[in-house]
């Protein structure tokens, strides 16, 4: 049977990645953003704010996709207003599709905050959570718009009878430039940075995450889970993790990084030292080593997102991730975590992001 993938959020670090393994796996995909995708020649690419539903509905008049995988979000301000905004996004967009019946799967990307609570209560308050992070671990009793988002996808699923996967990765490392979190690219852009400077490539979070075991998401992995679910019959209304597979500690991977870009490594120093007061003044000196070496994106903050890297390797706990769900029903793929980082900065390079 011809399948059809739509993908909201082509642009962004998850999409764009999904749509690179649904063309290899002989898709005919289609992807929703409100900027073009980049170097997805083969992408049918429909213009829409999913936040417009009348706009959205003219944008996917003719469009009936079977499968659709949804990779999108914005960052509000407080968690009241994630909710609001990232439900109405999933919402809008199974409205607009649901009289087509065209769909039979809906696969949505959600993360580990679905464990860790949301970014205003995020690892830090009360009992921290048992890790690895489970499958089998209850939401918390928070507030939450991964829960709303998911919520919009049971009601949207009982309704127009598709089936549903809900995949929660750990931070995702792959290449997409002006999306909200990218900490494999914040992290070359700051190496580029120290090295330009003569800087010392400065562990910025805590002790915690420097010592502990961490895992990652390489945007490859989180790709090949999305497209082996949807070929899948056991893995219908199943929610999964989705990590590397494999386990690090930062003060291992740290100077494997610095040694990748030639700069002196420090580790942790006593205390978190947040990068992004690190690099609050360094958009001049992005915007002139971009020109002096034809980089191809000038502004620092359309590649890095220091926030959210502080967030991640400030956390007080160590974090890891159990994929006991997927493995059971047999999805066996696994990426070693040093080369996830190694190939993004050669991708990075090639595509003149960094020197
Ligand atoms: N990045 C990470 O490290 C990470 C880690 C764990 C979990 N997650 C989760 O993964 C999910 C996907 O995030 P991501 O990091 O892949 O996102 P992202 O890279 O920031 O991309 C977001 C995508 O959504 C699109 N979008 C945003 N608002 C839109 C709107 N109003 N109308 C149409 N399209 C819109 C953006 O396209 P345009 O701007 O072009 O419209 C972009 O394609 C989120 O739930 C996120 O929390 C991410």
């Amino acid at each position: 049977m011809k399948r059809t993938a739509l993908i909201a959020g082509i642009t962004g670090i998850g999409g764009n990645h999904v749509a690179r393994e649904l063309l290899a796996s002989g898709w005919e995909v289609i992807g929703l953003s409100r900027r073009p995708p980049q170097g997805l020649a083969s992408v049918q690419h429909v213009v829409a704010d999913l936040l417009d539903p009348s706009a959205l509905a003219l944008a996917l008049e003719n469009v009936s996709p079977t499968h659709v995988f949804i990779t999108t979000w914005m960052r509000q301000d407080t968690e009241a207003e994630n909710i609001r905004v990232n439900s109405a996004l999933v919402r809008n967009l199974l409205n607009a599709l649901s009289s087509k019946k065209s769909v039979r799967h809906v696969a949505l990307v959600t993360g580990l905050k679905h464990y860790l609570g949301p970014f205003e209560a995020y690892a830090s308050s009360g009992t921290l959570p048992d890790t690895p992070l489970r499958e089998s671990q209850p939401r918390l009793p928070l507030e939450n718009f991964y829960y709303a988002q998911e919520d919009e996808v049971y009601l949207a699923a009982e309704r127009d009878r598709f089936t549903w996967t809900v995949h929660r990765p750990h931070t995702i490392i792959g290449l997409a430039v002006g999306n909200a979190m990218n900490l494999g690219t914040t992290l070359a852009v700051y190496a580029t940075i120290c090295k330009e400077t003569g800087r010392a490539f400065q562990f910025p979070g805590s002790e915690a995450q420097w010592k502990g075991l961490s895992d990652v998401t390489d945007a490859r992995m989180l790709a090949r889970q999305l497209v082996w679910a949807a070929d899948t019959d056991a893995a219908r209304n199943e929610a999964f993790n989705i990590v590397n597979g494999d386990f690090f500690r930062w003060n291992w991977l740290w100077p494997k990084l610095a040694d990748w870009f030639g700069v002196q490594s420090a580790g942790f120093s006593g205390t978190i030292k947040p990068l992004d007061a690190t690099m609050a003044n360094d958009h001049a000196l992005w915007r002139e080593i971009a020109q002096r070496n034809d980089l191809a994106e000038p502004d620092l903050d359309r590649l890095a997102s220091a926030w959210h890297t502080d967030l991640d390797l400030g956390r007080p706990l160590e974090v890891m991730t159990d994929m006991a769900n997927s493995r059971r029903l047999g999805f066996s793929a696994y990426q070693a975590t040093d080369s996830s980082f190694f190939d993004l900065f050669e991708r990075l390079r090639t595509e003149r992001l960094i020197p």
